[in-house]
């Protein structure tokens, strides 16, 4: 990093306002593949940089003081790649799993993992569980990966359980409002999503967070996932906050 980077850096975060932050930022992290072909490099070597990505970003996010950030990592629909693509996924996945902790020890996050775990072995999911309770107590940023997410998914399977809670006649109609379904999926607990960041030039929510984001504010750019830096999460931000957010009512 040369002292220009910094300098650069340092300006950005002046811009921020650091009491008026997004509560949930969502970020698609796309484009390693792209990355990759465009240095003739395999797929893998892009989800190997990709991986980089996450660890600066994500630490990044615990620096500055963000309250909750999901990464999207794998989706429902990403099983439809070549064998080879997501096996070498998986591998860094569980990489992840097994060396994560230790990096994560100094951060005070908390990890959770969103998504139909049942997809995945076994040991992958104890991995998972163990992941998320031995950060429990921490009380930094809320980091939650989402793995074999899809909104559709997610959705399905909220509404699966609500029709077992009735059948059993523990759940009224009455009972279901929006704070209810929101309570009830895997998201539960977090506040919905602010600012909605998409990196590789895609446009597009790819059924993340569809629920959460209804009033997202989106943020789009043609940077690859790969080389997505510190100052591109702050130019997020420093957008996002120059928004005029609405919600429908009108402001003064
Ligand atoms: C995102 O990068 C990583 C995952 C979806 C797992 P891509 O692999 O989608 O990269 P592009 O979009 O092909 O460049
Ligand atoms: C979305 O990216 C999923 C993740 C980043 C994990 P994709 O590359 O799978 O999305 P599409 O296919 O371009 O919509
Ligand atoms: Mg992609």
């Amino acid at each position: 990093m040369s002292f220009f980077d910094i300098f650069r850096t340092k300006r950005l975060k002046a811009e921020v306002d650091f009491e008026n932050l997004p509560k949930h930022v969502g970020i698609i992290m796309d484009g390693n593949g792209r990355w990759a072909k465009r240095r003739g490099l395999p797929r893998k070597s892009g989800h190997g940089m990709g991986a980089k990505t996450f660890e600066i970003i994500s630490e990044f996010a615990g620096d500055i003081g963000l309250h909750s950030v999901t990464f999207y990592a794998f989706s429902t629909e990403n099983w439809k790649r070549d064998k080879e693509e997501v096996e070498a996924l998986m591998v860094l996945l569980e990489d992840y799993l097994d060396n994560g902790l230790t990096k994560l020890a100094g951060r005070n996050a908390r990890i959770r993992f969103i998504g139909d775990r049942s997809a995945f072995s076994e040991s992958f999911q104890q991995k998972q569980k163990h992941m998320e309770e031995a950060t429990e107590q921490n009380s930094g940023l809320l980091l939650n990966i989402a793995l074999n997410y899809g909104s559709r998914d997610e959705i399905t399977r909220m509404t699966r359980h609500v029709a077992e809670l009735a059948a059993k006649g523990e759940l009224k109609p009455e009972d279901i409002t929006e704070e209810s379904i929101s309570d009830m999926l895997d998201t539960a607990g977090l506040p919905d999503v602010d600012l909605m960041i998409r990196p590789s030039g895609e446009r597009r929510l790819s059924n993340f967070l569809m629920w959460q984001s209804a009033y997202a504010e989106l943020w789009f750019d043609d940077v690859l996932w790969p080389d997505f830096t510190k100052d591109d999460l702050l130019r997020a931000i420093i957008d996002y906050q120059n928004r005029d957010r609405r919600f429908g009512g009108r402001n003064k």
